[in-house]
């Protein structure tokens, strides 16, 4: 399904995991299937006062049966720039939402022999769907859950199911010390083939990314919230974009994105996040002469694939499978 579809879907029950983080069951609003999903998926939620923000999926889909709802976790950010504020505050069950349809930037590898999953606060929502999946197929994978507190942990009962609780292991920053974690001793070692999913505030993101600086990029998967503080998504030289299908130039000013230049000629690009963190504007094309200000394409996937919203040529032009 084309994941830049609205769907309407209702709210069917709201209910709270921690003083901050609310939990949201969608469903169709005729009690259909929805679009199925991976685990890792999220979807783009619009709401109240007209904003839009990306949620990430915390149930895996079942195996073998229609989805019937979506789980999403949604944190009431101190804050908040109005769409944390607005799901918590305004929306209510009963009411109906449009959402896309589930898009995944966020995926299990499969050929992975091992997966270590570290999830901070509410980045446990995609964590949880994969720890889920990965019990299903009997895969080899740890889960790491890092909170303030108990009273902090969200989808704490999905946590101690059967399948996953011999997995978990918890980090409490208010715990005992046997209830904490040392991140630089967890990733010391990286067993062969094993892969690193993280998903959590910013300070947690750097933390993992500093105490896995000797892990090969390509195994290291990240969903962030947003960009980091430090991230450089600005503005840079202009360049010209070569689109090798159409047979046409566009040129793109030094205060333009690749993703509004292509808009001014006509060409509409999907976008969402316009941050680098969702994935809807990503397109073939040649990465190698690209400068990546996103956050969601491994090393490998740049090689050929561009998120238009946030990249600019290394020279004076880029190519684009368009
Ligand atoms: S719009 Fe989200 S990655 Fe470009």
């Amino acid at each position: 399904m084309n994941p830049q579809r609205r769907l309407t879907v209702r709210v069917a029950r709201i209910w709270r995991q921690t003083p901050h983080i609310l939990a949201f069951e969608l469903t169709h609003p005729w009690g259909r299937p929805l679009p199925g999903y991976e685990a890792g998926a999220h979807i783009d939620v619009h709401m109240p006062g007209g904003f839009s923000r990306q949620y990430s999926l915390a149930l895996a889909p079942p195996a073998a049966a229609p989805v019937m709802s979506y789980l999403i976790g949604v944190k009431r950010e101190a804050a908040s720039r109005g769409g944390s504020a607005s799901m918590h505050e305004r929306v209510r069950t009963g009411d109906l939402l449009a959402v896309s349809a589930p898009r995944n930037t966020f995926p299990l590898c499969p050929q992975a022999a091992q997966h270590l999953l570290l999830a901070g606060g509410i980045g446990i929502t995609p964590l949880l769907a994969m720890a889920q999946a990965l019990a299903a197929r009997g895969a080899n994978f740890r889960l790491c859950v890092f909170a303030r507190s108990r009273e902090h942990l969200a989808f704490a009962d999905a946590l101690r199911a059967p399948a996953l609780a011999p997995r978990l292991r918890l980090h409490l920053d208010q715990g005992e010390a046997a209830e904490r974690i040392d991140l630089h001793a967890l990733l010391a070692e990286r067993a062969p083939g094993a892969q690193l999913y993280l998903c959590g505030p910013g300070g947690f993101m750097q933390a993992v990314r500093d105490a896995a600086r000797h892990w090969p990029e390509d195994a290291l998967h990240a969903e962030y919230f947003a960009a980091p503080a430090d991230a450089d998504q600005s503005a840079g030289q202009p360049f010209t974009l070569r689109l090798a299908q159409r047979g046409i130039s566009v040129p793109v000013a030094a205060d333009q994105s690749a993703v509004d230049a292509l808009r001014q000629v006509g060409i509409d690009i999907p976008v969402s996040c316009q941050q680098g963190l969702c994935g809807s504007c990503v397109v073939p094309g040649d990465g190698a002469g690209a400068e990546h200000h996103d956050f969601c394409l491994t090393a490998s996937e740049r090689q050929t694939r561009l998120a238009l919203c946030c990249a600019r040529a290394k020279g004076q032009e880029l190519v684009l499978q368009l």
